[in-house]
């Protein structure tokens, strides 16, 4: 799996960092999220769909 954050809707929600901290990283001025790495391990697949439904704007996609 490899995930992506779009940067110009992610609003800074935090949630998918919550969820899969391993995952994403928050900006610290702006708090937008991104990848810690696009290749998602087998074993975070899970929080990261997680994450995906649960971010407001809808910003985070997999493929
Ligand atoms: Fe951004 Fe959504 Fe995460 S708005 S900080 S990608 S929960």
């Amino acid at each position: 799996m490899k995930v992506n954050v779009d940067a110009g809707r992610c609003q800074g929600h935090t949630l998918c960092a919550m969820i899969a901290p391993d995952v994403f990283e928050l900006d610290d001025v702006d708090g937008h999220a991104t990848p810690v790495d696009p290749n998602v391990p087998a074993d975070q697949e899970r929080k990261v769909a997680e994450a995906v439904r649960s971010c407001p704007e809808r910003a985070i996609s997999t493929s």
